[in-house]
């Protein structure tokens, strides 16, 4: 059960239509990631689109990605085994068609992708592909190096630009999905520093949000990854799935002071391995892929080697790589672990996991298409049930492009019948104000990132689950009853909400499986959880 302080709040500000600013669009697109630019272009083609982000187009998760995107690109490969890998490590929670049409889809849209400017790199001319933790072929196309999720993002905003029916609006915060009480979504209240709040009417809105990785204190997600999406698609009555499942990248910069950086997966793919603070090799003691086992083994076993030694972190070893190789190859790392002083070839790169990617989110089916009607939900915000209980790295660009293609498609189609017809009403929603205790919103947040790395981090147990839900609804009693009018106030209610429901889906799966890992409970029990967790917000 939720506590009521989640449950109560419909919207987290007041709204008046006749006193706000508005907009009418065929689509709205909320999110500018590789999954939310796909979209808008899909959609483009058949009606007006409004592409509307929390930073600039740059701020997301995509532009970070290094290692790559992965499908289907060489002889020696085939679907099955992409279909298989992606399988196996879903740890029996993949949705079959789900999978089966993400990894078909994958050359022909990255194909499109190279049309339209992408520069992914070659060798002999054939695109050059690497491997990845929990991959049987080399199937990573990479581009510039490890700037690939900026290479793709870079061409989809470009393709966005000369498409003259996509209005793009940054800094724009999405506040709350505007719904009815026929479960319709009509768009959405957002806020702009300079105009104050707006409300964009749709026929059909697209969430692209994202995830939360900011719900911890260790992330390698940027500062806008608070969850937003989620929190907002369940205040308007969505269903989300498999909010336990939370993957944590093993190698994160860990450097005192200095934000966490993420060192890419395809280090260990092309020969980086990692040692303790003895400076040992430890991995093949966990697992017989040694540094290439699935990230949820390697995550596990540095936590385990740092408790064992006493230490906060590890080290990745590449002092055996060629160092101009490295420069060209990986010139994102090799940036930063100069502005660090870190001499590759002479010095160990200190790491430790951290929170990467949010595989619960909203549930979708195989159009995109959620429990509400008009809403669609592409890429991390949404659970179509392609990574299961624990994603293969790399696959989630590429769900991002062909979900993100598919509900641009349905969203916009004139099979769709609310295409074209943006749904005014006139609204008037007020909130009472509190004036119960006074709020650091800043204290609340950090502590929500200690308390959620501690207590529902790499590894969990039912008691400290509990606590962690428990001390959320503390909190939640004196944020979620005020109104605020920064982001700043509304991410830390969205945070809250989340944190919420992460904590109670892992403290209810009383087993391990795939990214979930309970001490108390260390098998897989099929018996008993060969299921998933779904939550929806209780109307009555
Ligand atoms: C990485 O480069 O290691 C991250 C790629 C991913 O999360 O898929």
């Amino acid at each position: 059960m939720s506590p009521k302080q989640t449950e109560d709040r419909r919207y987290l500000v007041p709204i008046d239509t006749a006193s706000t600013q508005q907009l009418f669009t065929d689509c709205l697109v909320i999110g500018a990631g590789v999954a939310g630019l796909r979209a808008a272009i899909e959609a483009a083609a058949n009606c007006d689109v409004t592409l509307v982000c929390k930073g600039s187009l740059s701020d997301s998760n995509t532009w970070q990605a290094q290692g790559g995107i992965a499908s289907v690109l060489h002889s020696d490969d085939s679907f099955k085994l992409h279909i298989d890998d992606t399988l196996r490590t879903g740890c029996g929670l993949c949705d079959d068609t789900a999978v089966g049409l993400v990894v078909r889809s994958g050359p022909e849209l990255i194909l499109q992708l190279i049309e339209w400017g992408a520069e992914f790199d070659k060798v002999d001319g054939r695109l050059d592909i690497t491997l990845e933790g929990g991959h049987s072929r080399a199937r990573i196309a990479h581009a510039h190096g490890d700037a690939t999720g900026r290479g793709i993002a870079e061409a989809l905003i470009r393709k966005v630009a000369e498409t003259p029916n996509i209005n793009v609006i940054e800094h724009f915060y999405t506040i709350d999905l505007i719904t009815d009480d026929d479960n319709e979504c009509g768009g959405a209240i957002g806020y702009r520093s300079q105009t104050g709040f707006e409300i964009i009417w749709a026929a059909n809105t697209i969430m692209a949000t994202g995830g939360g990785g900011r719900l911890y204190r260790e992330t390698t997600n940027p500062d806008e990854a608070t969850a937003d999406g989620l929190a907002m698609a369940y205040r308007a009555g969505a269903v989300l799935r498999d909010m336990e499942f939370v993957q944590f990248h093993p190698t994160t910069l860990y450097i005192a002071g200095a934000s966490r950086a993420l060192i890419t997966e395809t280090l260990r793919g092309e020969g980086a391995v990692l040692l303790d603070c003895d400076h040992k090799r430890f991995m093949q003691a966990y697992d017989e892929a040694a540094e290439l086992a699935p990230r949820d083994i390697v995550s596990r076993s540095i936590l385990d080697r740092m408790l064992k030694t006493n230490s906060t972190h590890v080290y990745l070893d590449i002092r055996h790589f060629d160092k101009e190789h490295f420069k060209t190859r990986f010139p994102l790392i090799s940036e930063l672990c100069e502005s660090f002083d870190i001499d590759v070839s002479t010095d160990l790169i200190p790491v430790r996991p951290s929170a990467h990617y949010m595989i619960g989110g909203v549930k979708t089916d195989m159009e995109g298409r959620t429990n509400i009607t008009g809403l669609y939900a592409c890429g991390e915000a949404a659970s179509t049930g392609l990574h299961g209980a624990n994603r293969l790295g790399s696959n989630s660009l590429l769900e991002g492009l062909v979900f993100g293609r598919i509900t641009g498609a349905n969203a916009s189609t004139e099979q769709n019948s609310r295409i074209r017809q943006p749904a005014y009403r006139r609204m008037k929603c007020e909130i009472p104000v509190s004036d119960r205790s006074r709020l650091d919103a800043s204290d609340v947040c950090n502590s929500l990132r200690a308390l959620m790395w501690r207590n529902v981090g790499i590894t969990r147990k039912g008691q400290a689950l509990t606590e962690a839900r428990e001390i959320i609804e503390f909190w939640q009693r004196y944020v979620m009853d005020k109104v605020f009018d920064t982001p700043f106030g509304w991410e830390c209610q969205n945070m809250l909400t989340v944190s919420y429901l992460m904590a109670q889906s892992a403290e209810q799966r009383c087993e391990s499986r795939g990214v979930h890992y309970r001490v108390d409970f260390p098998e897989i029990d099929d018996a008993g959880f060969a299921r998933h967790f779904e939550l929806q917000r209780p109307t009555t």
